[in-house]
């Protein structure tokens, strides 16, 4: 069970913007439930962490618009590292995980918060807490901003959840397809017409 009660999304809520509404169905959670959910997460987190001593992971390249904004809302000394991780498979499914950058920074003995984007199958947070774990950290908790319960293959969840979502595929703050959206402010709703017609049989793509 998550730490705090994640806030549900049920349907598409927000209208998108003209620029993208030939690519997005729909906003899911707008750049405002955004900023308001995370000045909540954040002040939990430092509750929790206070008078500790903190390595925060972040799973490249998917978190780092949440990151950024969460870290200004950690109220208490930390220090923050990056794992790289990488899913290979067909279109927007999880295929196989290859890390792709180590830790810098030394984890034993630390408390260790991974902080990711999205737990969807649960395959990549799977490996990168068995991973940590093995290194001995004082402690281990999970962070994700978008849980999509419904397709997890892997029995995990995390400790602190943003959003529970739908099964839909999501783009925008810091989510991409096919590295695009990014930038985006909010979580948007890929149109499916758009990965039906980008899939590419080899590869999904750097998170
Ligand atoms: P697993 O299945 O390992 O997936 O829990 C975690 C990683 O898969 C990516 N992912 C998505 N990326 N929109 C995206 O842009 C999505 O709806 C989505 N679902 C999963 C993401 O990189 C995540 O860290």
């Amino acid at each position: 069970m998550p730490l705090s009660k994640p806030r549900l999304v049920q349907t598409v809520q927000h209208r998108v913007p003209p620029l993208h509404r030939a690519d997005l169905a729909g906003v899911l959670v707008s750049e405002t439930d955004l900023q308001k959910r995370i000045a909540v997460m954040g002040r939990a987190i430092s509750k929790d962490y206070a008078g500790k001593d903190v390595l925060v992971v972040s799973l490249l390249s998917g978190t780092v618009l949440f990151l950024a904004d969460l870290l200004r809302r950690m109220s208490f000394p930390l220090r923050v590292d990056f794992l790289g991780v990488s899913s290979y498979g067909a279109g927007t499914e999880s295929g196989d995980l290859v890390f792709t950058k180590d830790l810098r920074l030394d984890v034993r003995g630390v408390h260790v918060l991974v902080v990711d984007d999205i737990l969807d199958t649960g395959k990549t947070l799977r490996a990168v807490t068995g991973k940590i774990a093995a290194l001995r950290p004082a402690s281990l908790r999970t962070c994700v901003l978008l849980d999509k319960r419904e397709r997890r293959i892997e029995s995990i969840e995390a400790d602190y959840v943003g959003f529970r979502i739908p099964n839909l595929f999501v783009v925008g703050y810091g989510l991409d397809f096919a590295e695009r959206y990014r930038n985006l402010p909010f979580v948007g709703v890929l149109r499916p017409e758009v990965f039906e017609a980008n899939a590419r049989p080899e590869r999904k793509g750097p998170r």
